[in-house]
């Protein structure tokens, strides 16, 4: 059942079926993104090693790419996704997977009643969202106290970026920046935007969850290392990185794993 203040956030709710777009495949963006693809596993397992869970979603889970890693650490998972054209892909790419549930919603209306699930992930979501916290809020509702939310997003406070605002002598936002290309705001795309983890910590806060741990993700995603780097040794490095440089934010994508207090 919806709270009052999410019976609110649903009058409120803009339509999310962005990746509708036949112009564009997410499904082909993954190709040559192998790194990347492999850094995000690897910070999953890292954070949800040991944990066992009963019901489990992926929001914004596009075609159900991690979808099947949560699979390993919950009995049920289902994939909330708001773009038909994903939900379509995700009946192919799920085939002969274990066991995926796929539901047509959005994260700040899931079909879920108040504390039924004990655990949600939120993966390259938020950069679509420059407000999160109705998404926090809801995803608050479904879990139940206790409950796990695992959450990846673009981090505007790393390394090479922390350089850049220093050489112009500026700070750093604490606000979302919209990252949206000259040919995406013509087309008048999707908002696109890096966010504050500091900010995005906060948000978290209020919405009623409190950290636990934290990882820097992506930490060597660069073309020229990916071409003199074997993808092993690279992976491998990575998974060195994640946690020692997790406070520093070095990473372009940070991972957050968070309790519903
Ligand atoms: C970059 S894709 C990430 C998909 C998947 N999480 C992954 O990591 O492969 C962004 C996804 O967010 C979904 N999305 C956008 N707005 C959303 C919203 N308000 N609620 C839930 N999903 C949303 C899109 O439909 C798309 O599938």
């Amino acid at each position: 059942m919806a709270t009052k203040s999410t019976n609110k956030q649903q009058k409120k709710l803009q339509k999310a079926d962005h990746y509708d777009d036949d112009s564009s495949s997410y499904l082909k963006y993954w190709d040559g993104r192998d790194y990347e693809q492999a850094s995000e596993e690897v910070a999953l397992r890292k954070l949800l090693k040991g944990k066992k869970f009963k019901k489990a979603v992926d929001v914004g889970g596009g075609y159900g790419r991690l979808s099947v890693v949560l699979r390993d650490y919950a009995d049920e998972v289902t994939l909330a996704e708001p773009s038909q054209q994903q939900l379509d892909i995700a009946k192919d790419f799920l085939k002969g997977k274990p066991k995926v549930i796929a539901k047509k919603a959005q994260a700040e209306n899931l079909p879920f009643k108040d504390g039924e699930l004990d655990l949600a992930m939120v993966i390259r979501v938020i950069h679509h969202l420059p407000n999160p916290v109705p998404a926090f809020e809801e995803i608050s509702r479904v879990l139940k106290p206790g409950g796990y939310f695992l959450i990846e997003f673009a981090n505007n406070a790393h390394f090479k970026n922390r350089l850049k605002y220093t050489a112009k002598l500026q700070r750093l936002p604490v606000d979302p920046v919209d990252i949206k290309t000259e040919a995406g705001r013509k087309k008048n795309d999707i908002p696109f935007v890096n966010h504050n983890p500091k900010t995005v910590k906060k948000q978290l806060a209020q919405s009623g969850f409190k950290l636990v741990d934290q990882l820097s993700v992506s930490n060597l995603r660069s073309q020229s290392l990916k071409k003199v780097i074997p993808h092993k040794t690279l992976v491998s490095l990575e998974k060195a990185m994640q946690r020692p440089l997790a406070k520093t934010y070095f990473g372009p994508s940070t991972v957050y794993l968070l309790q519903k207090v």
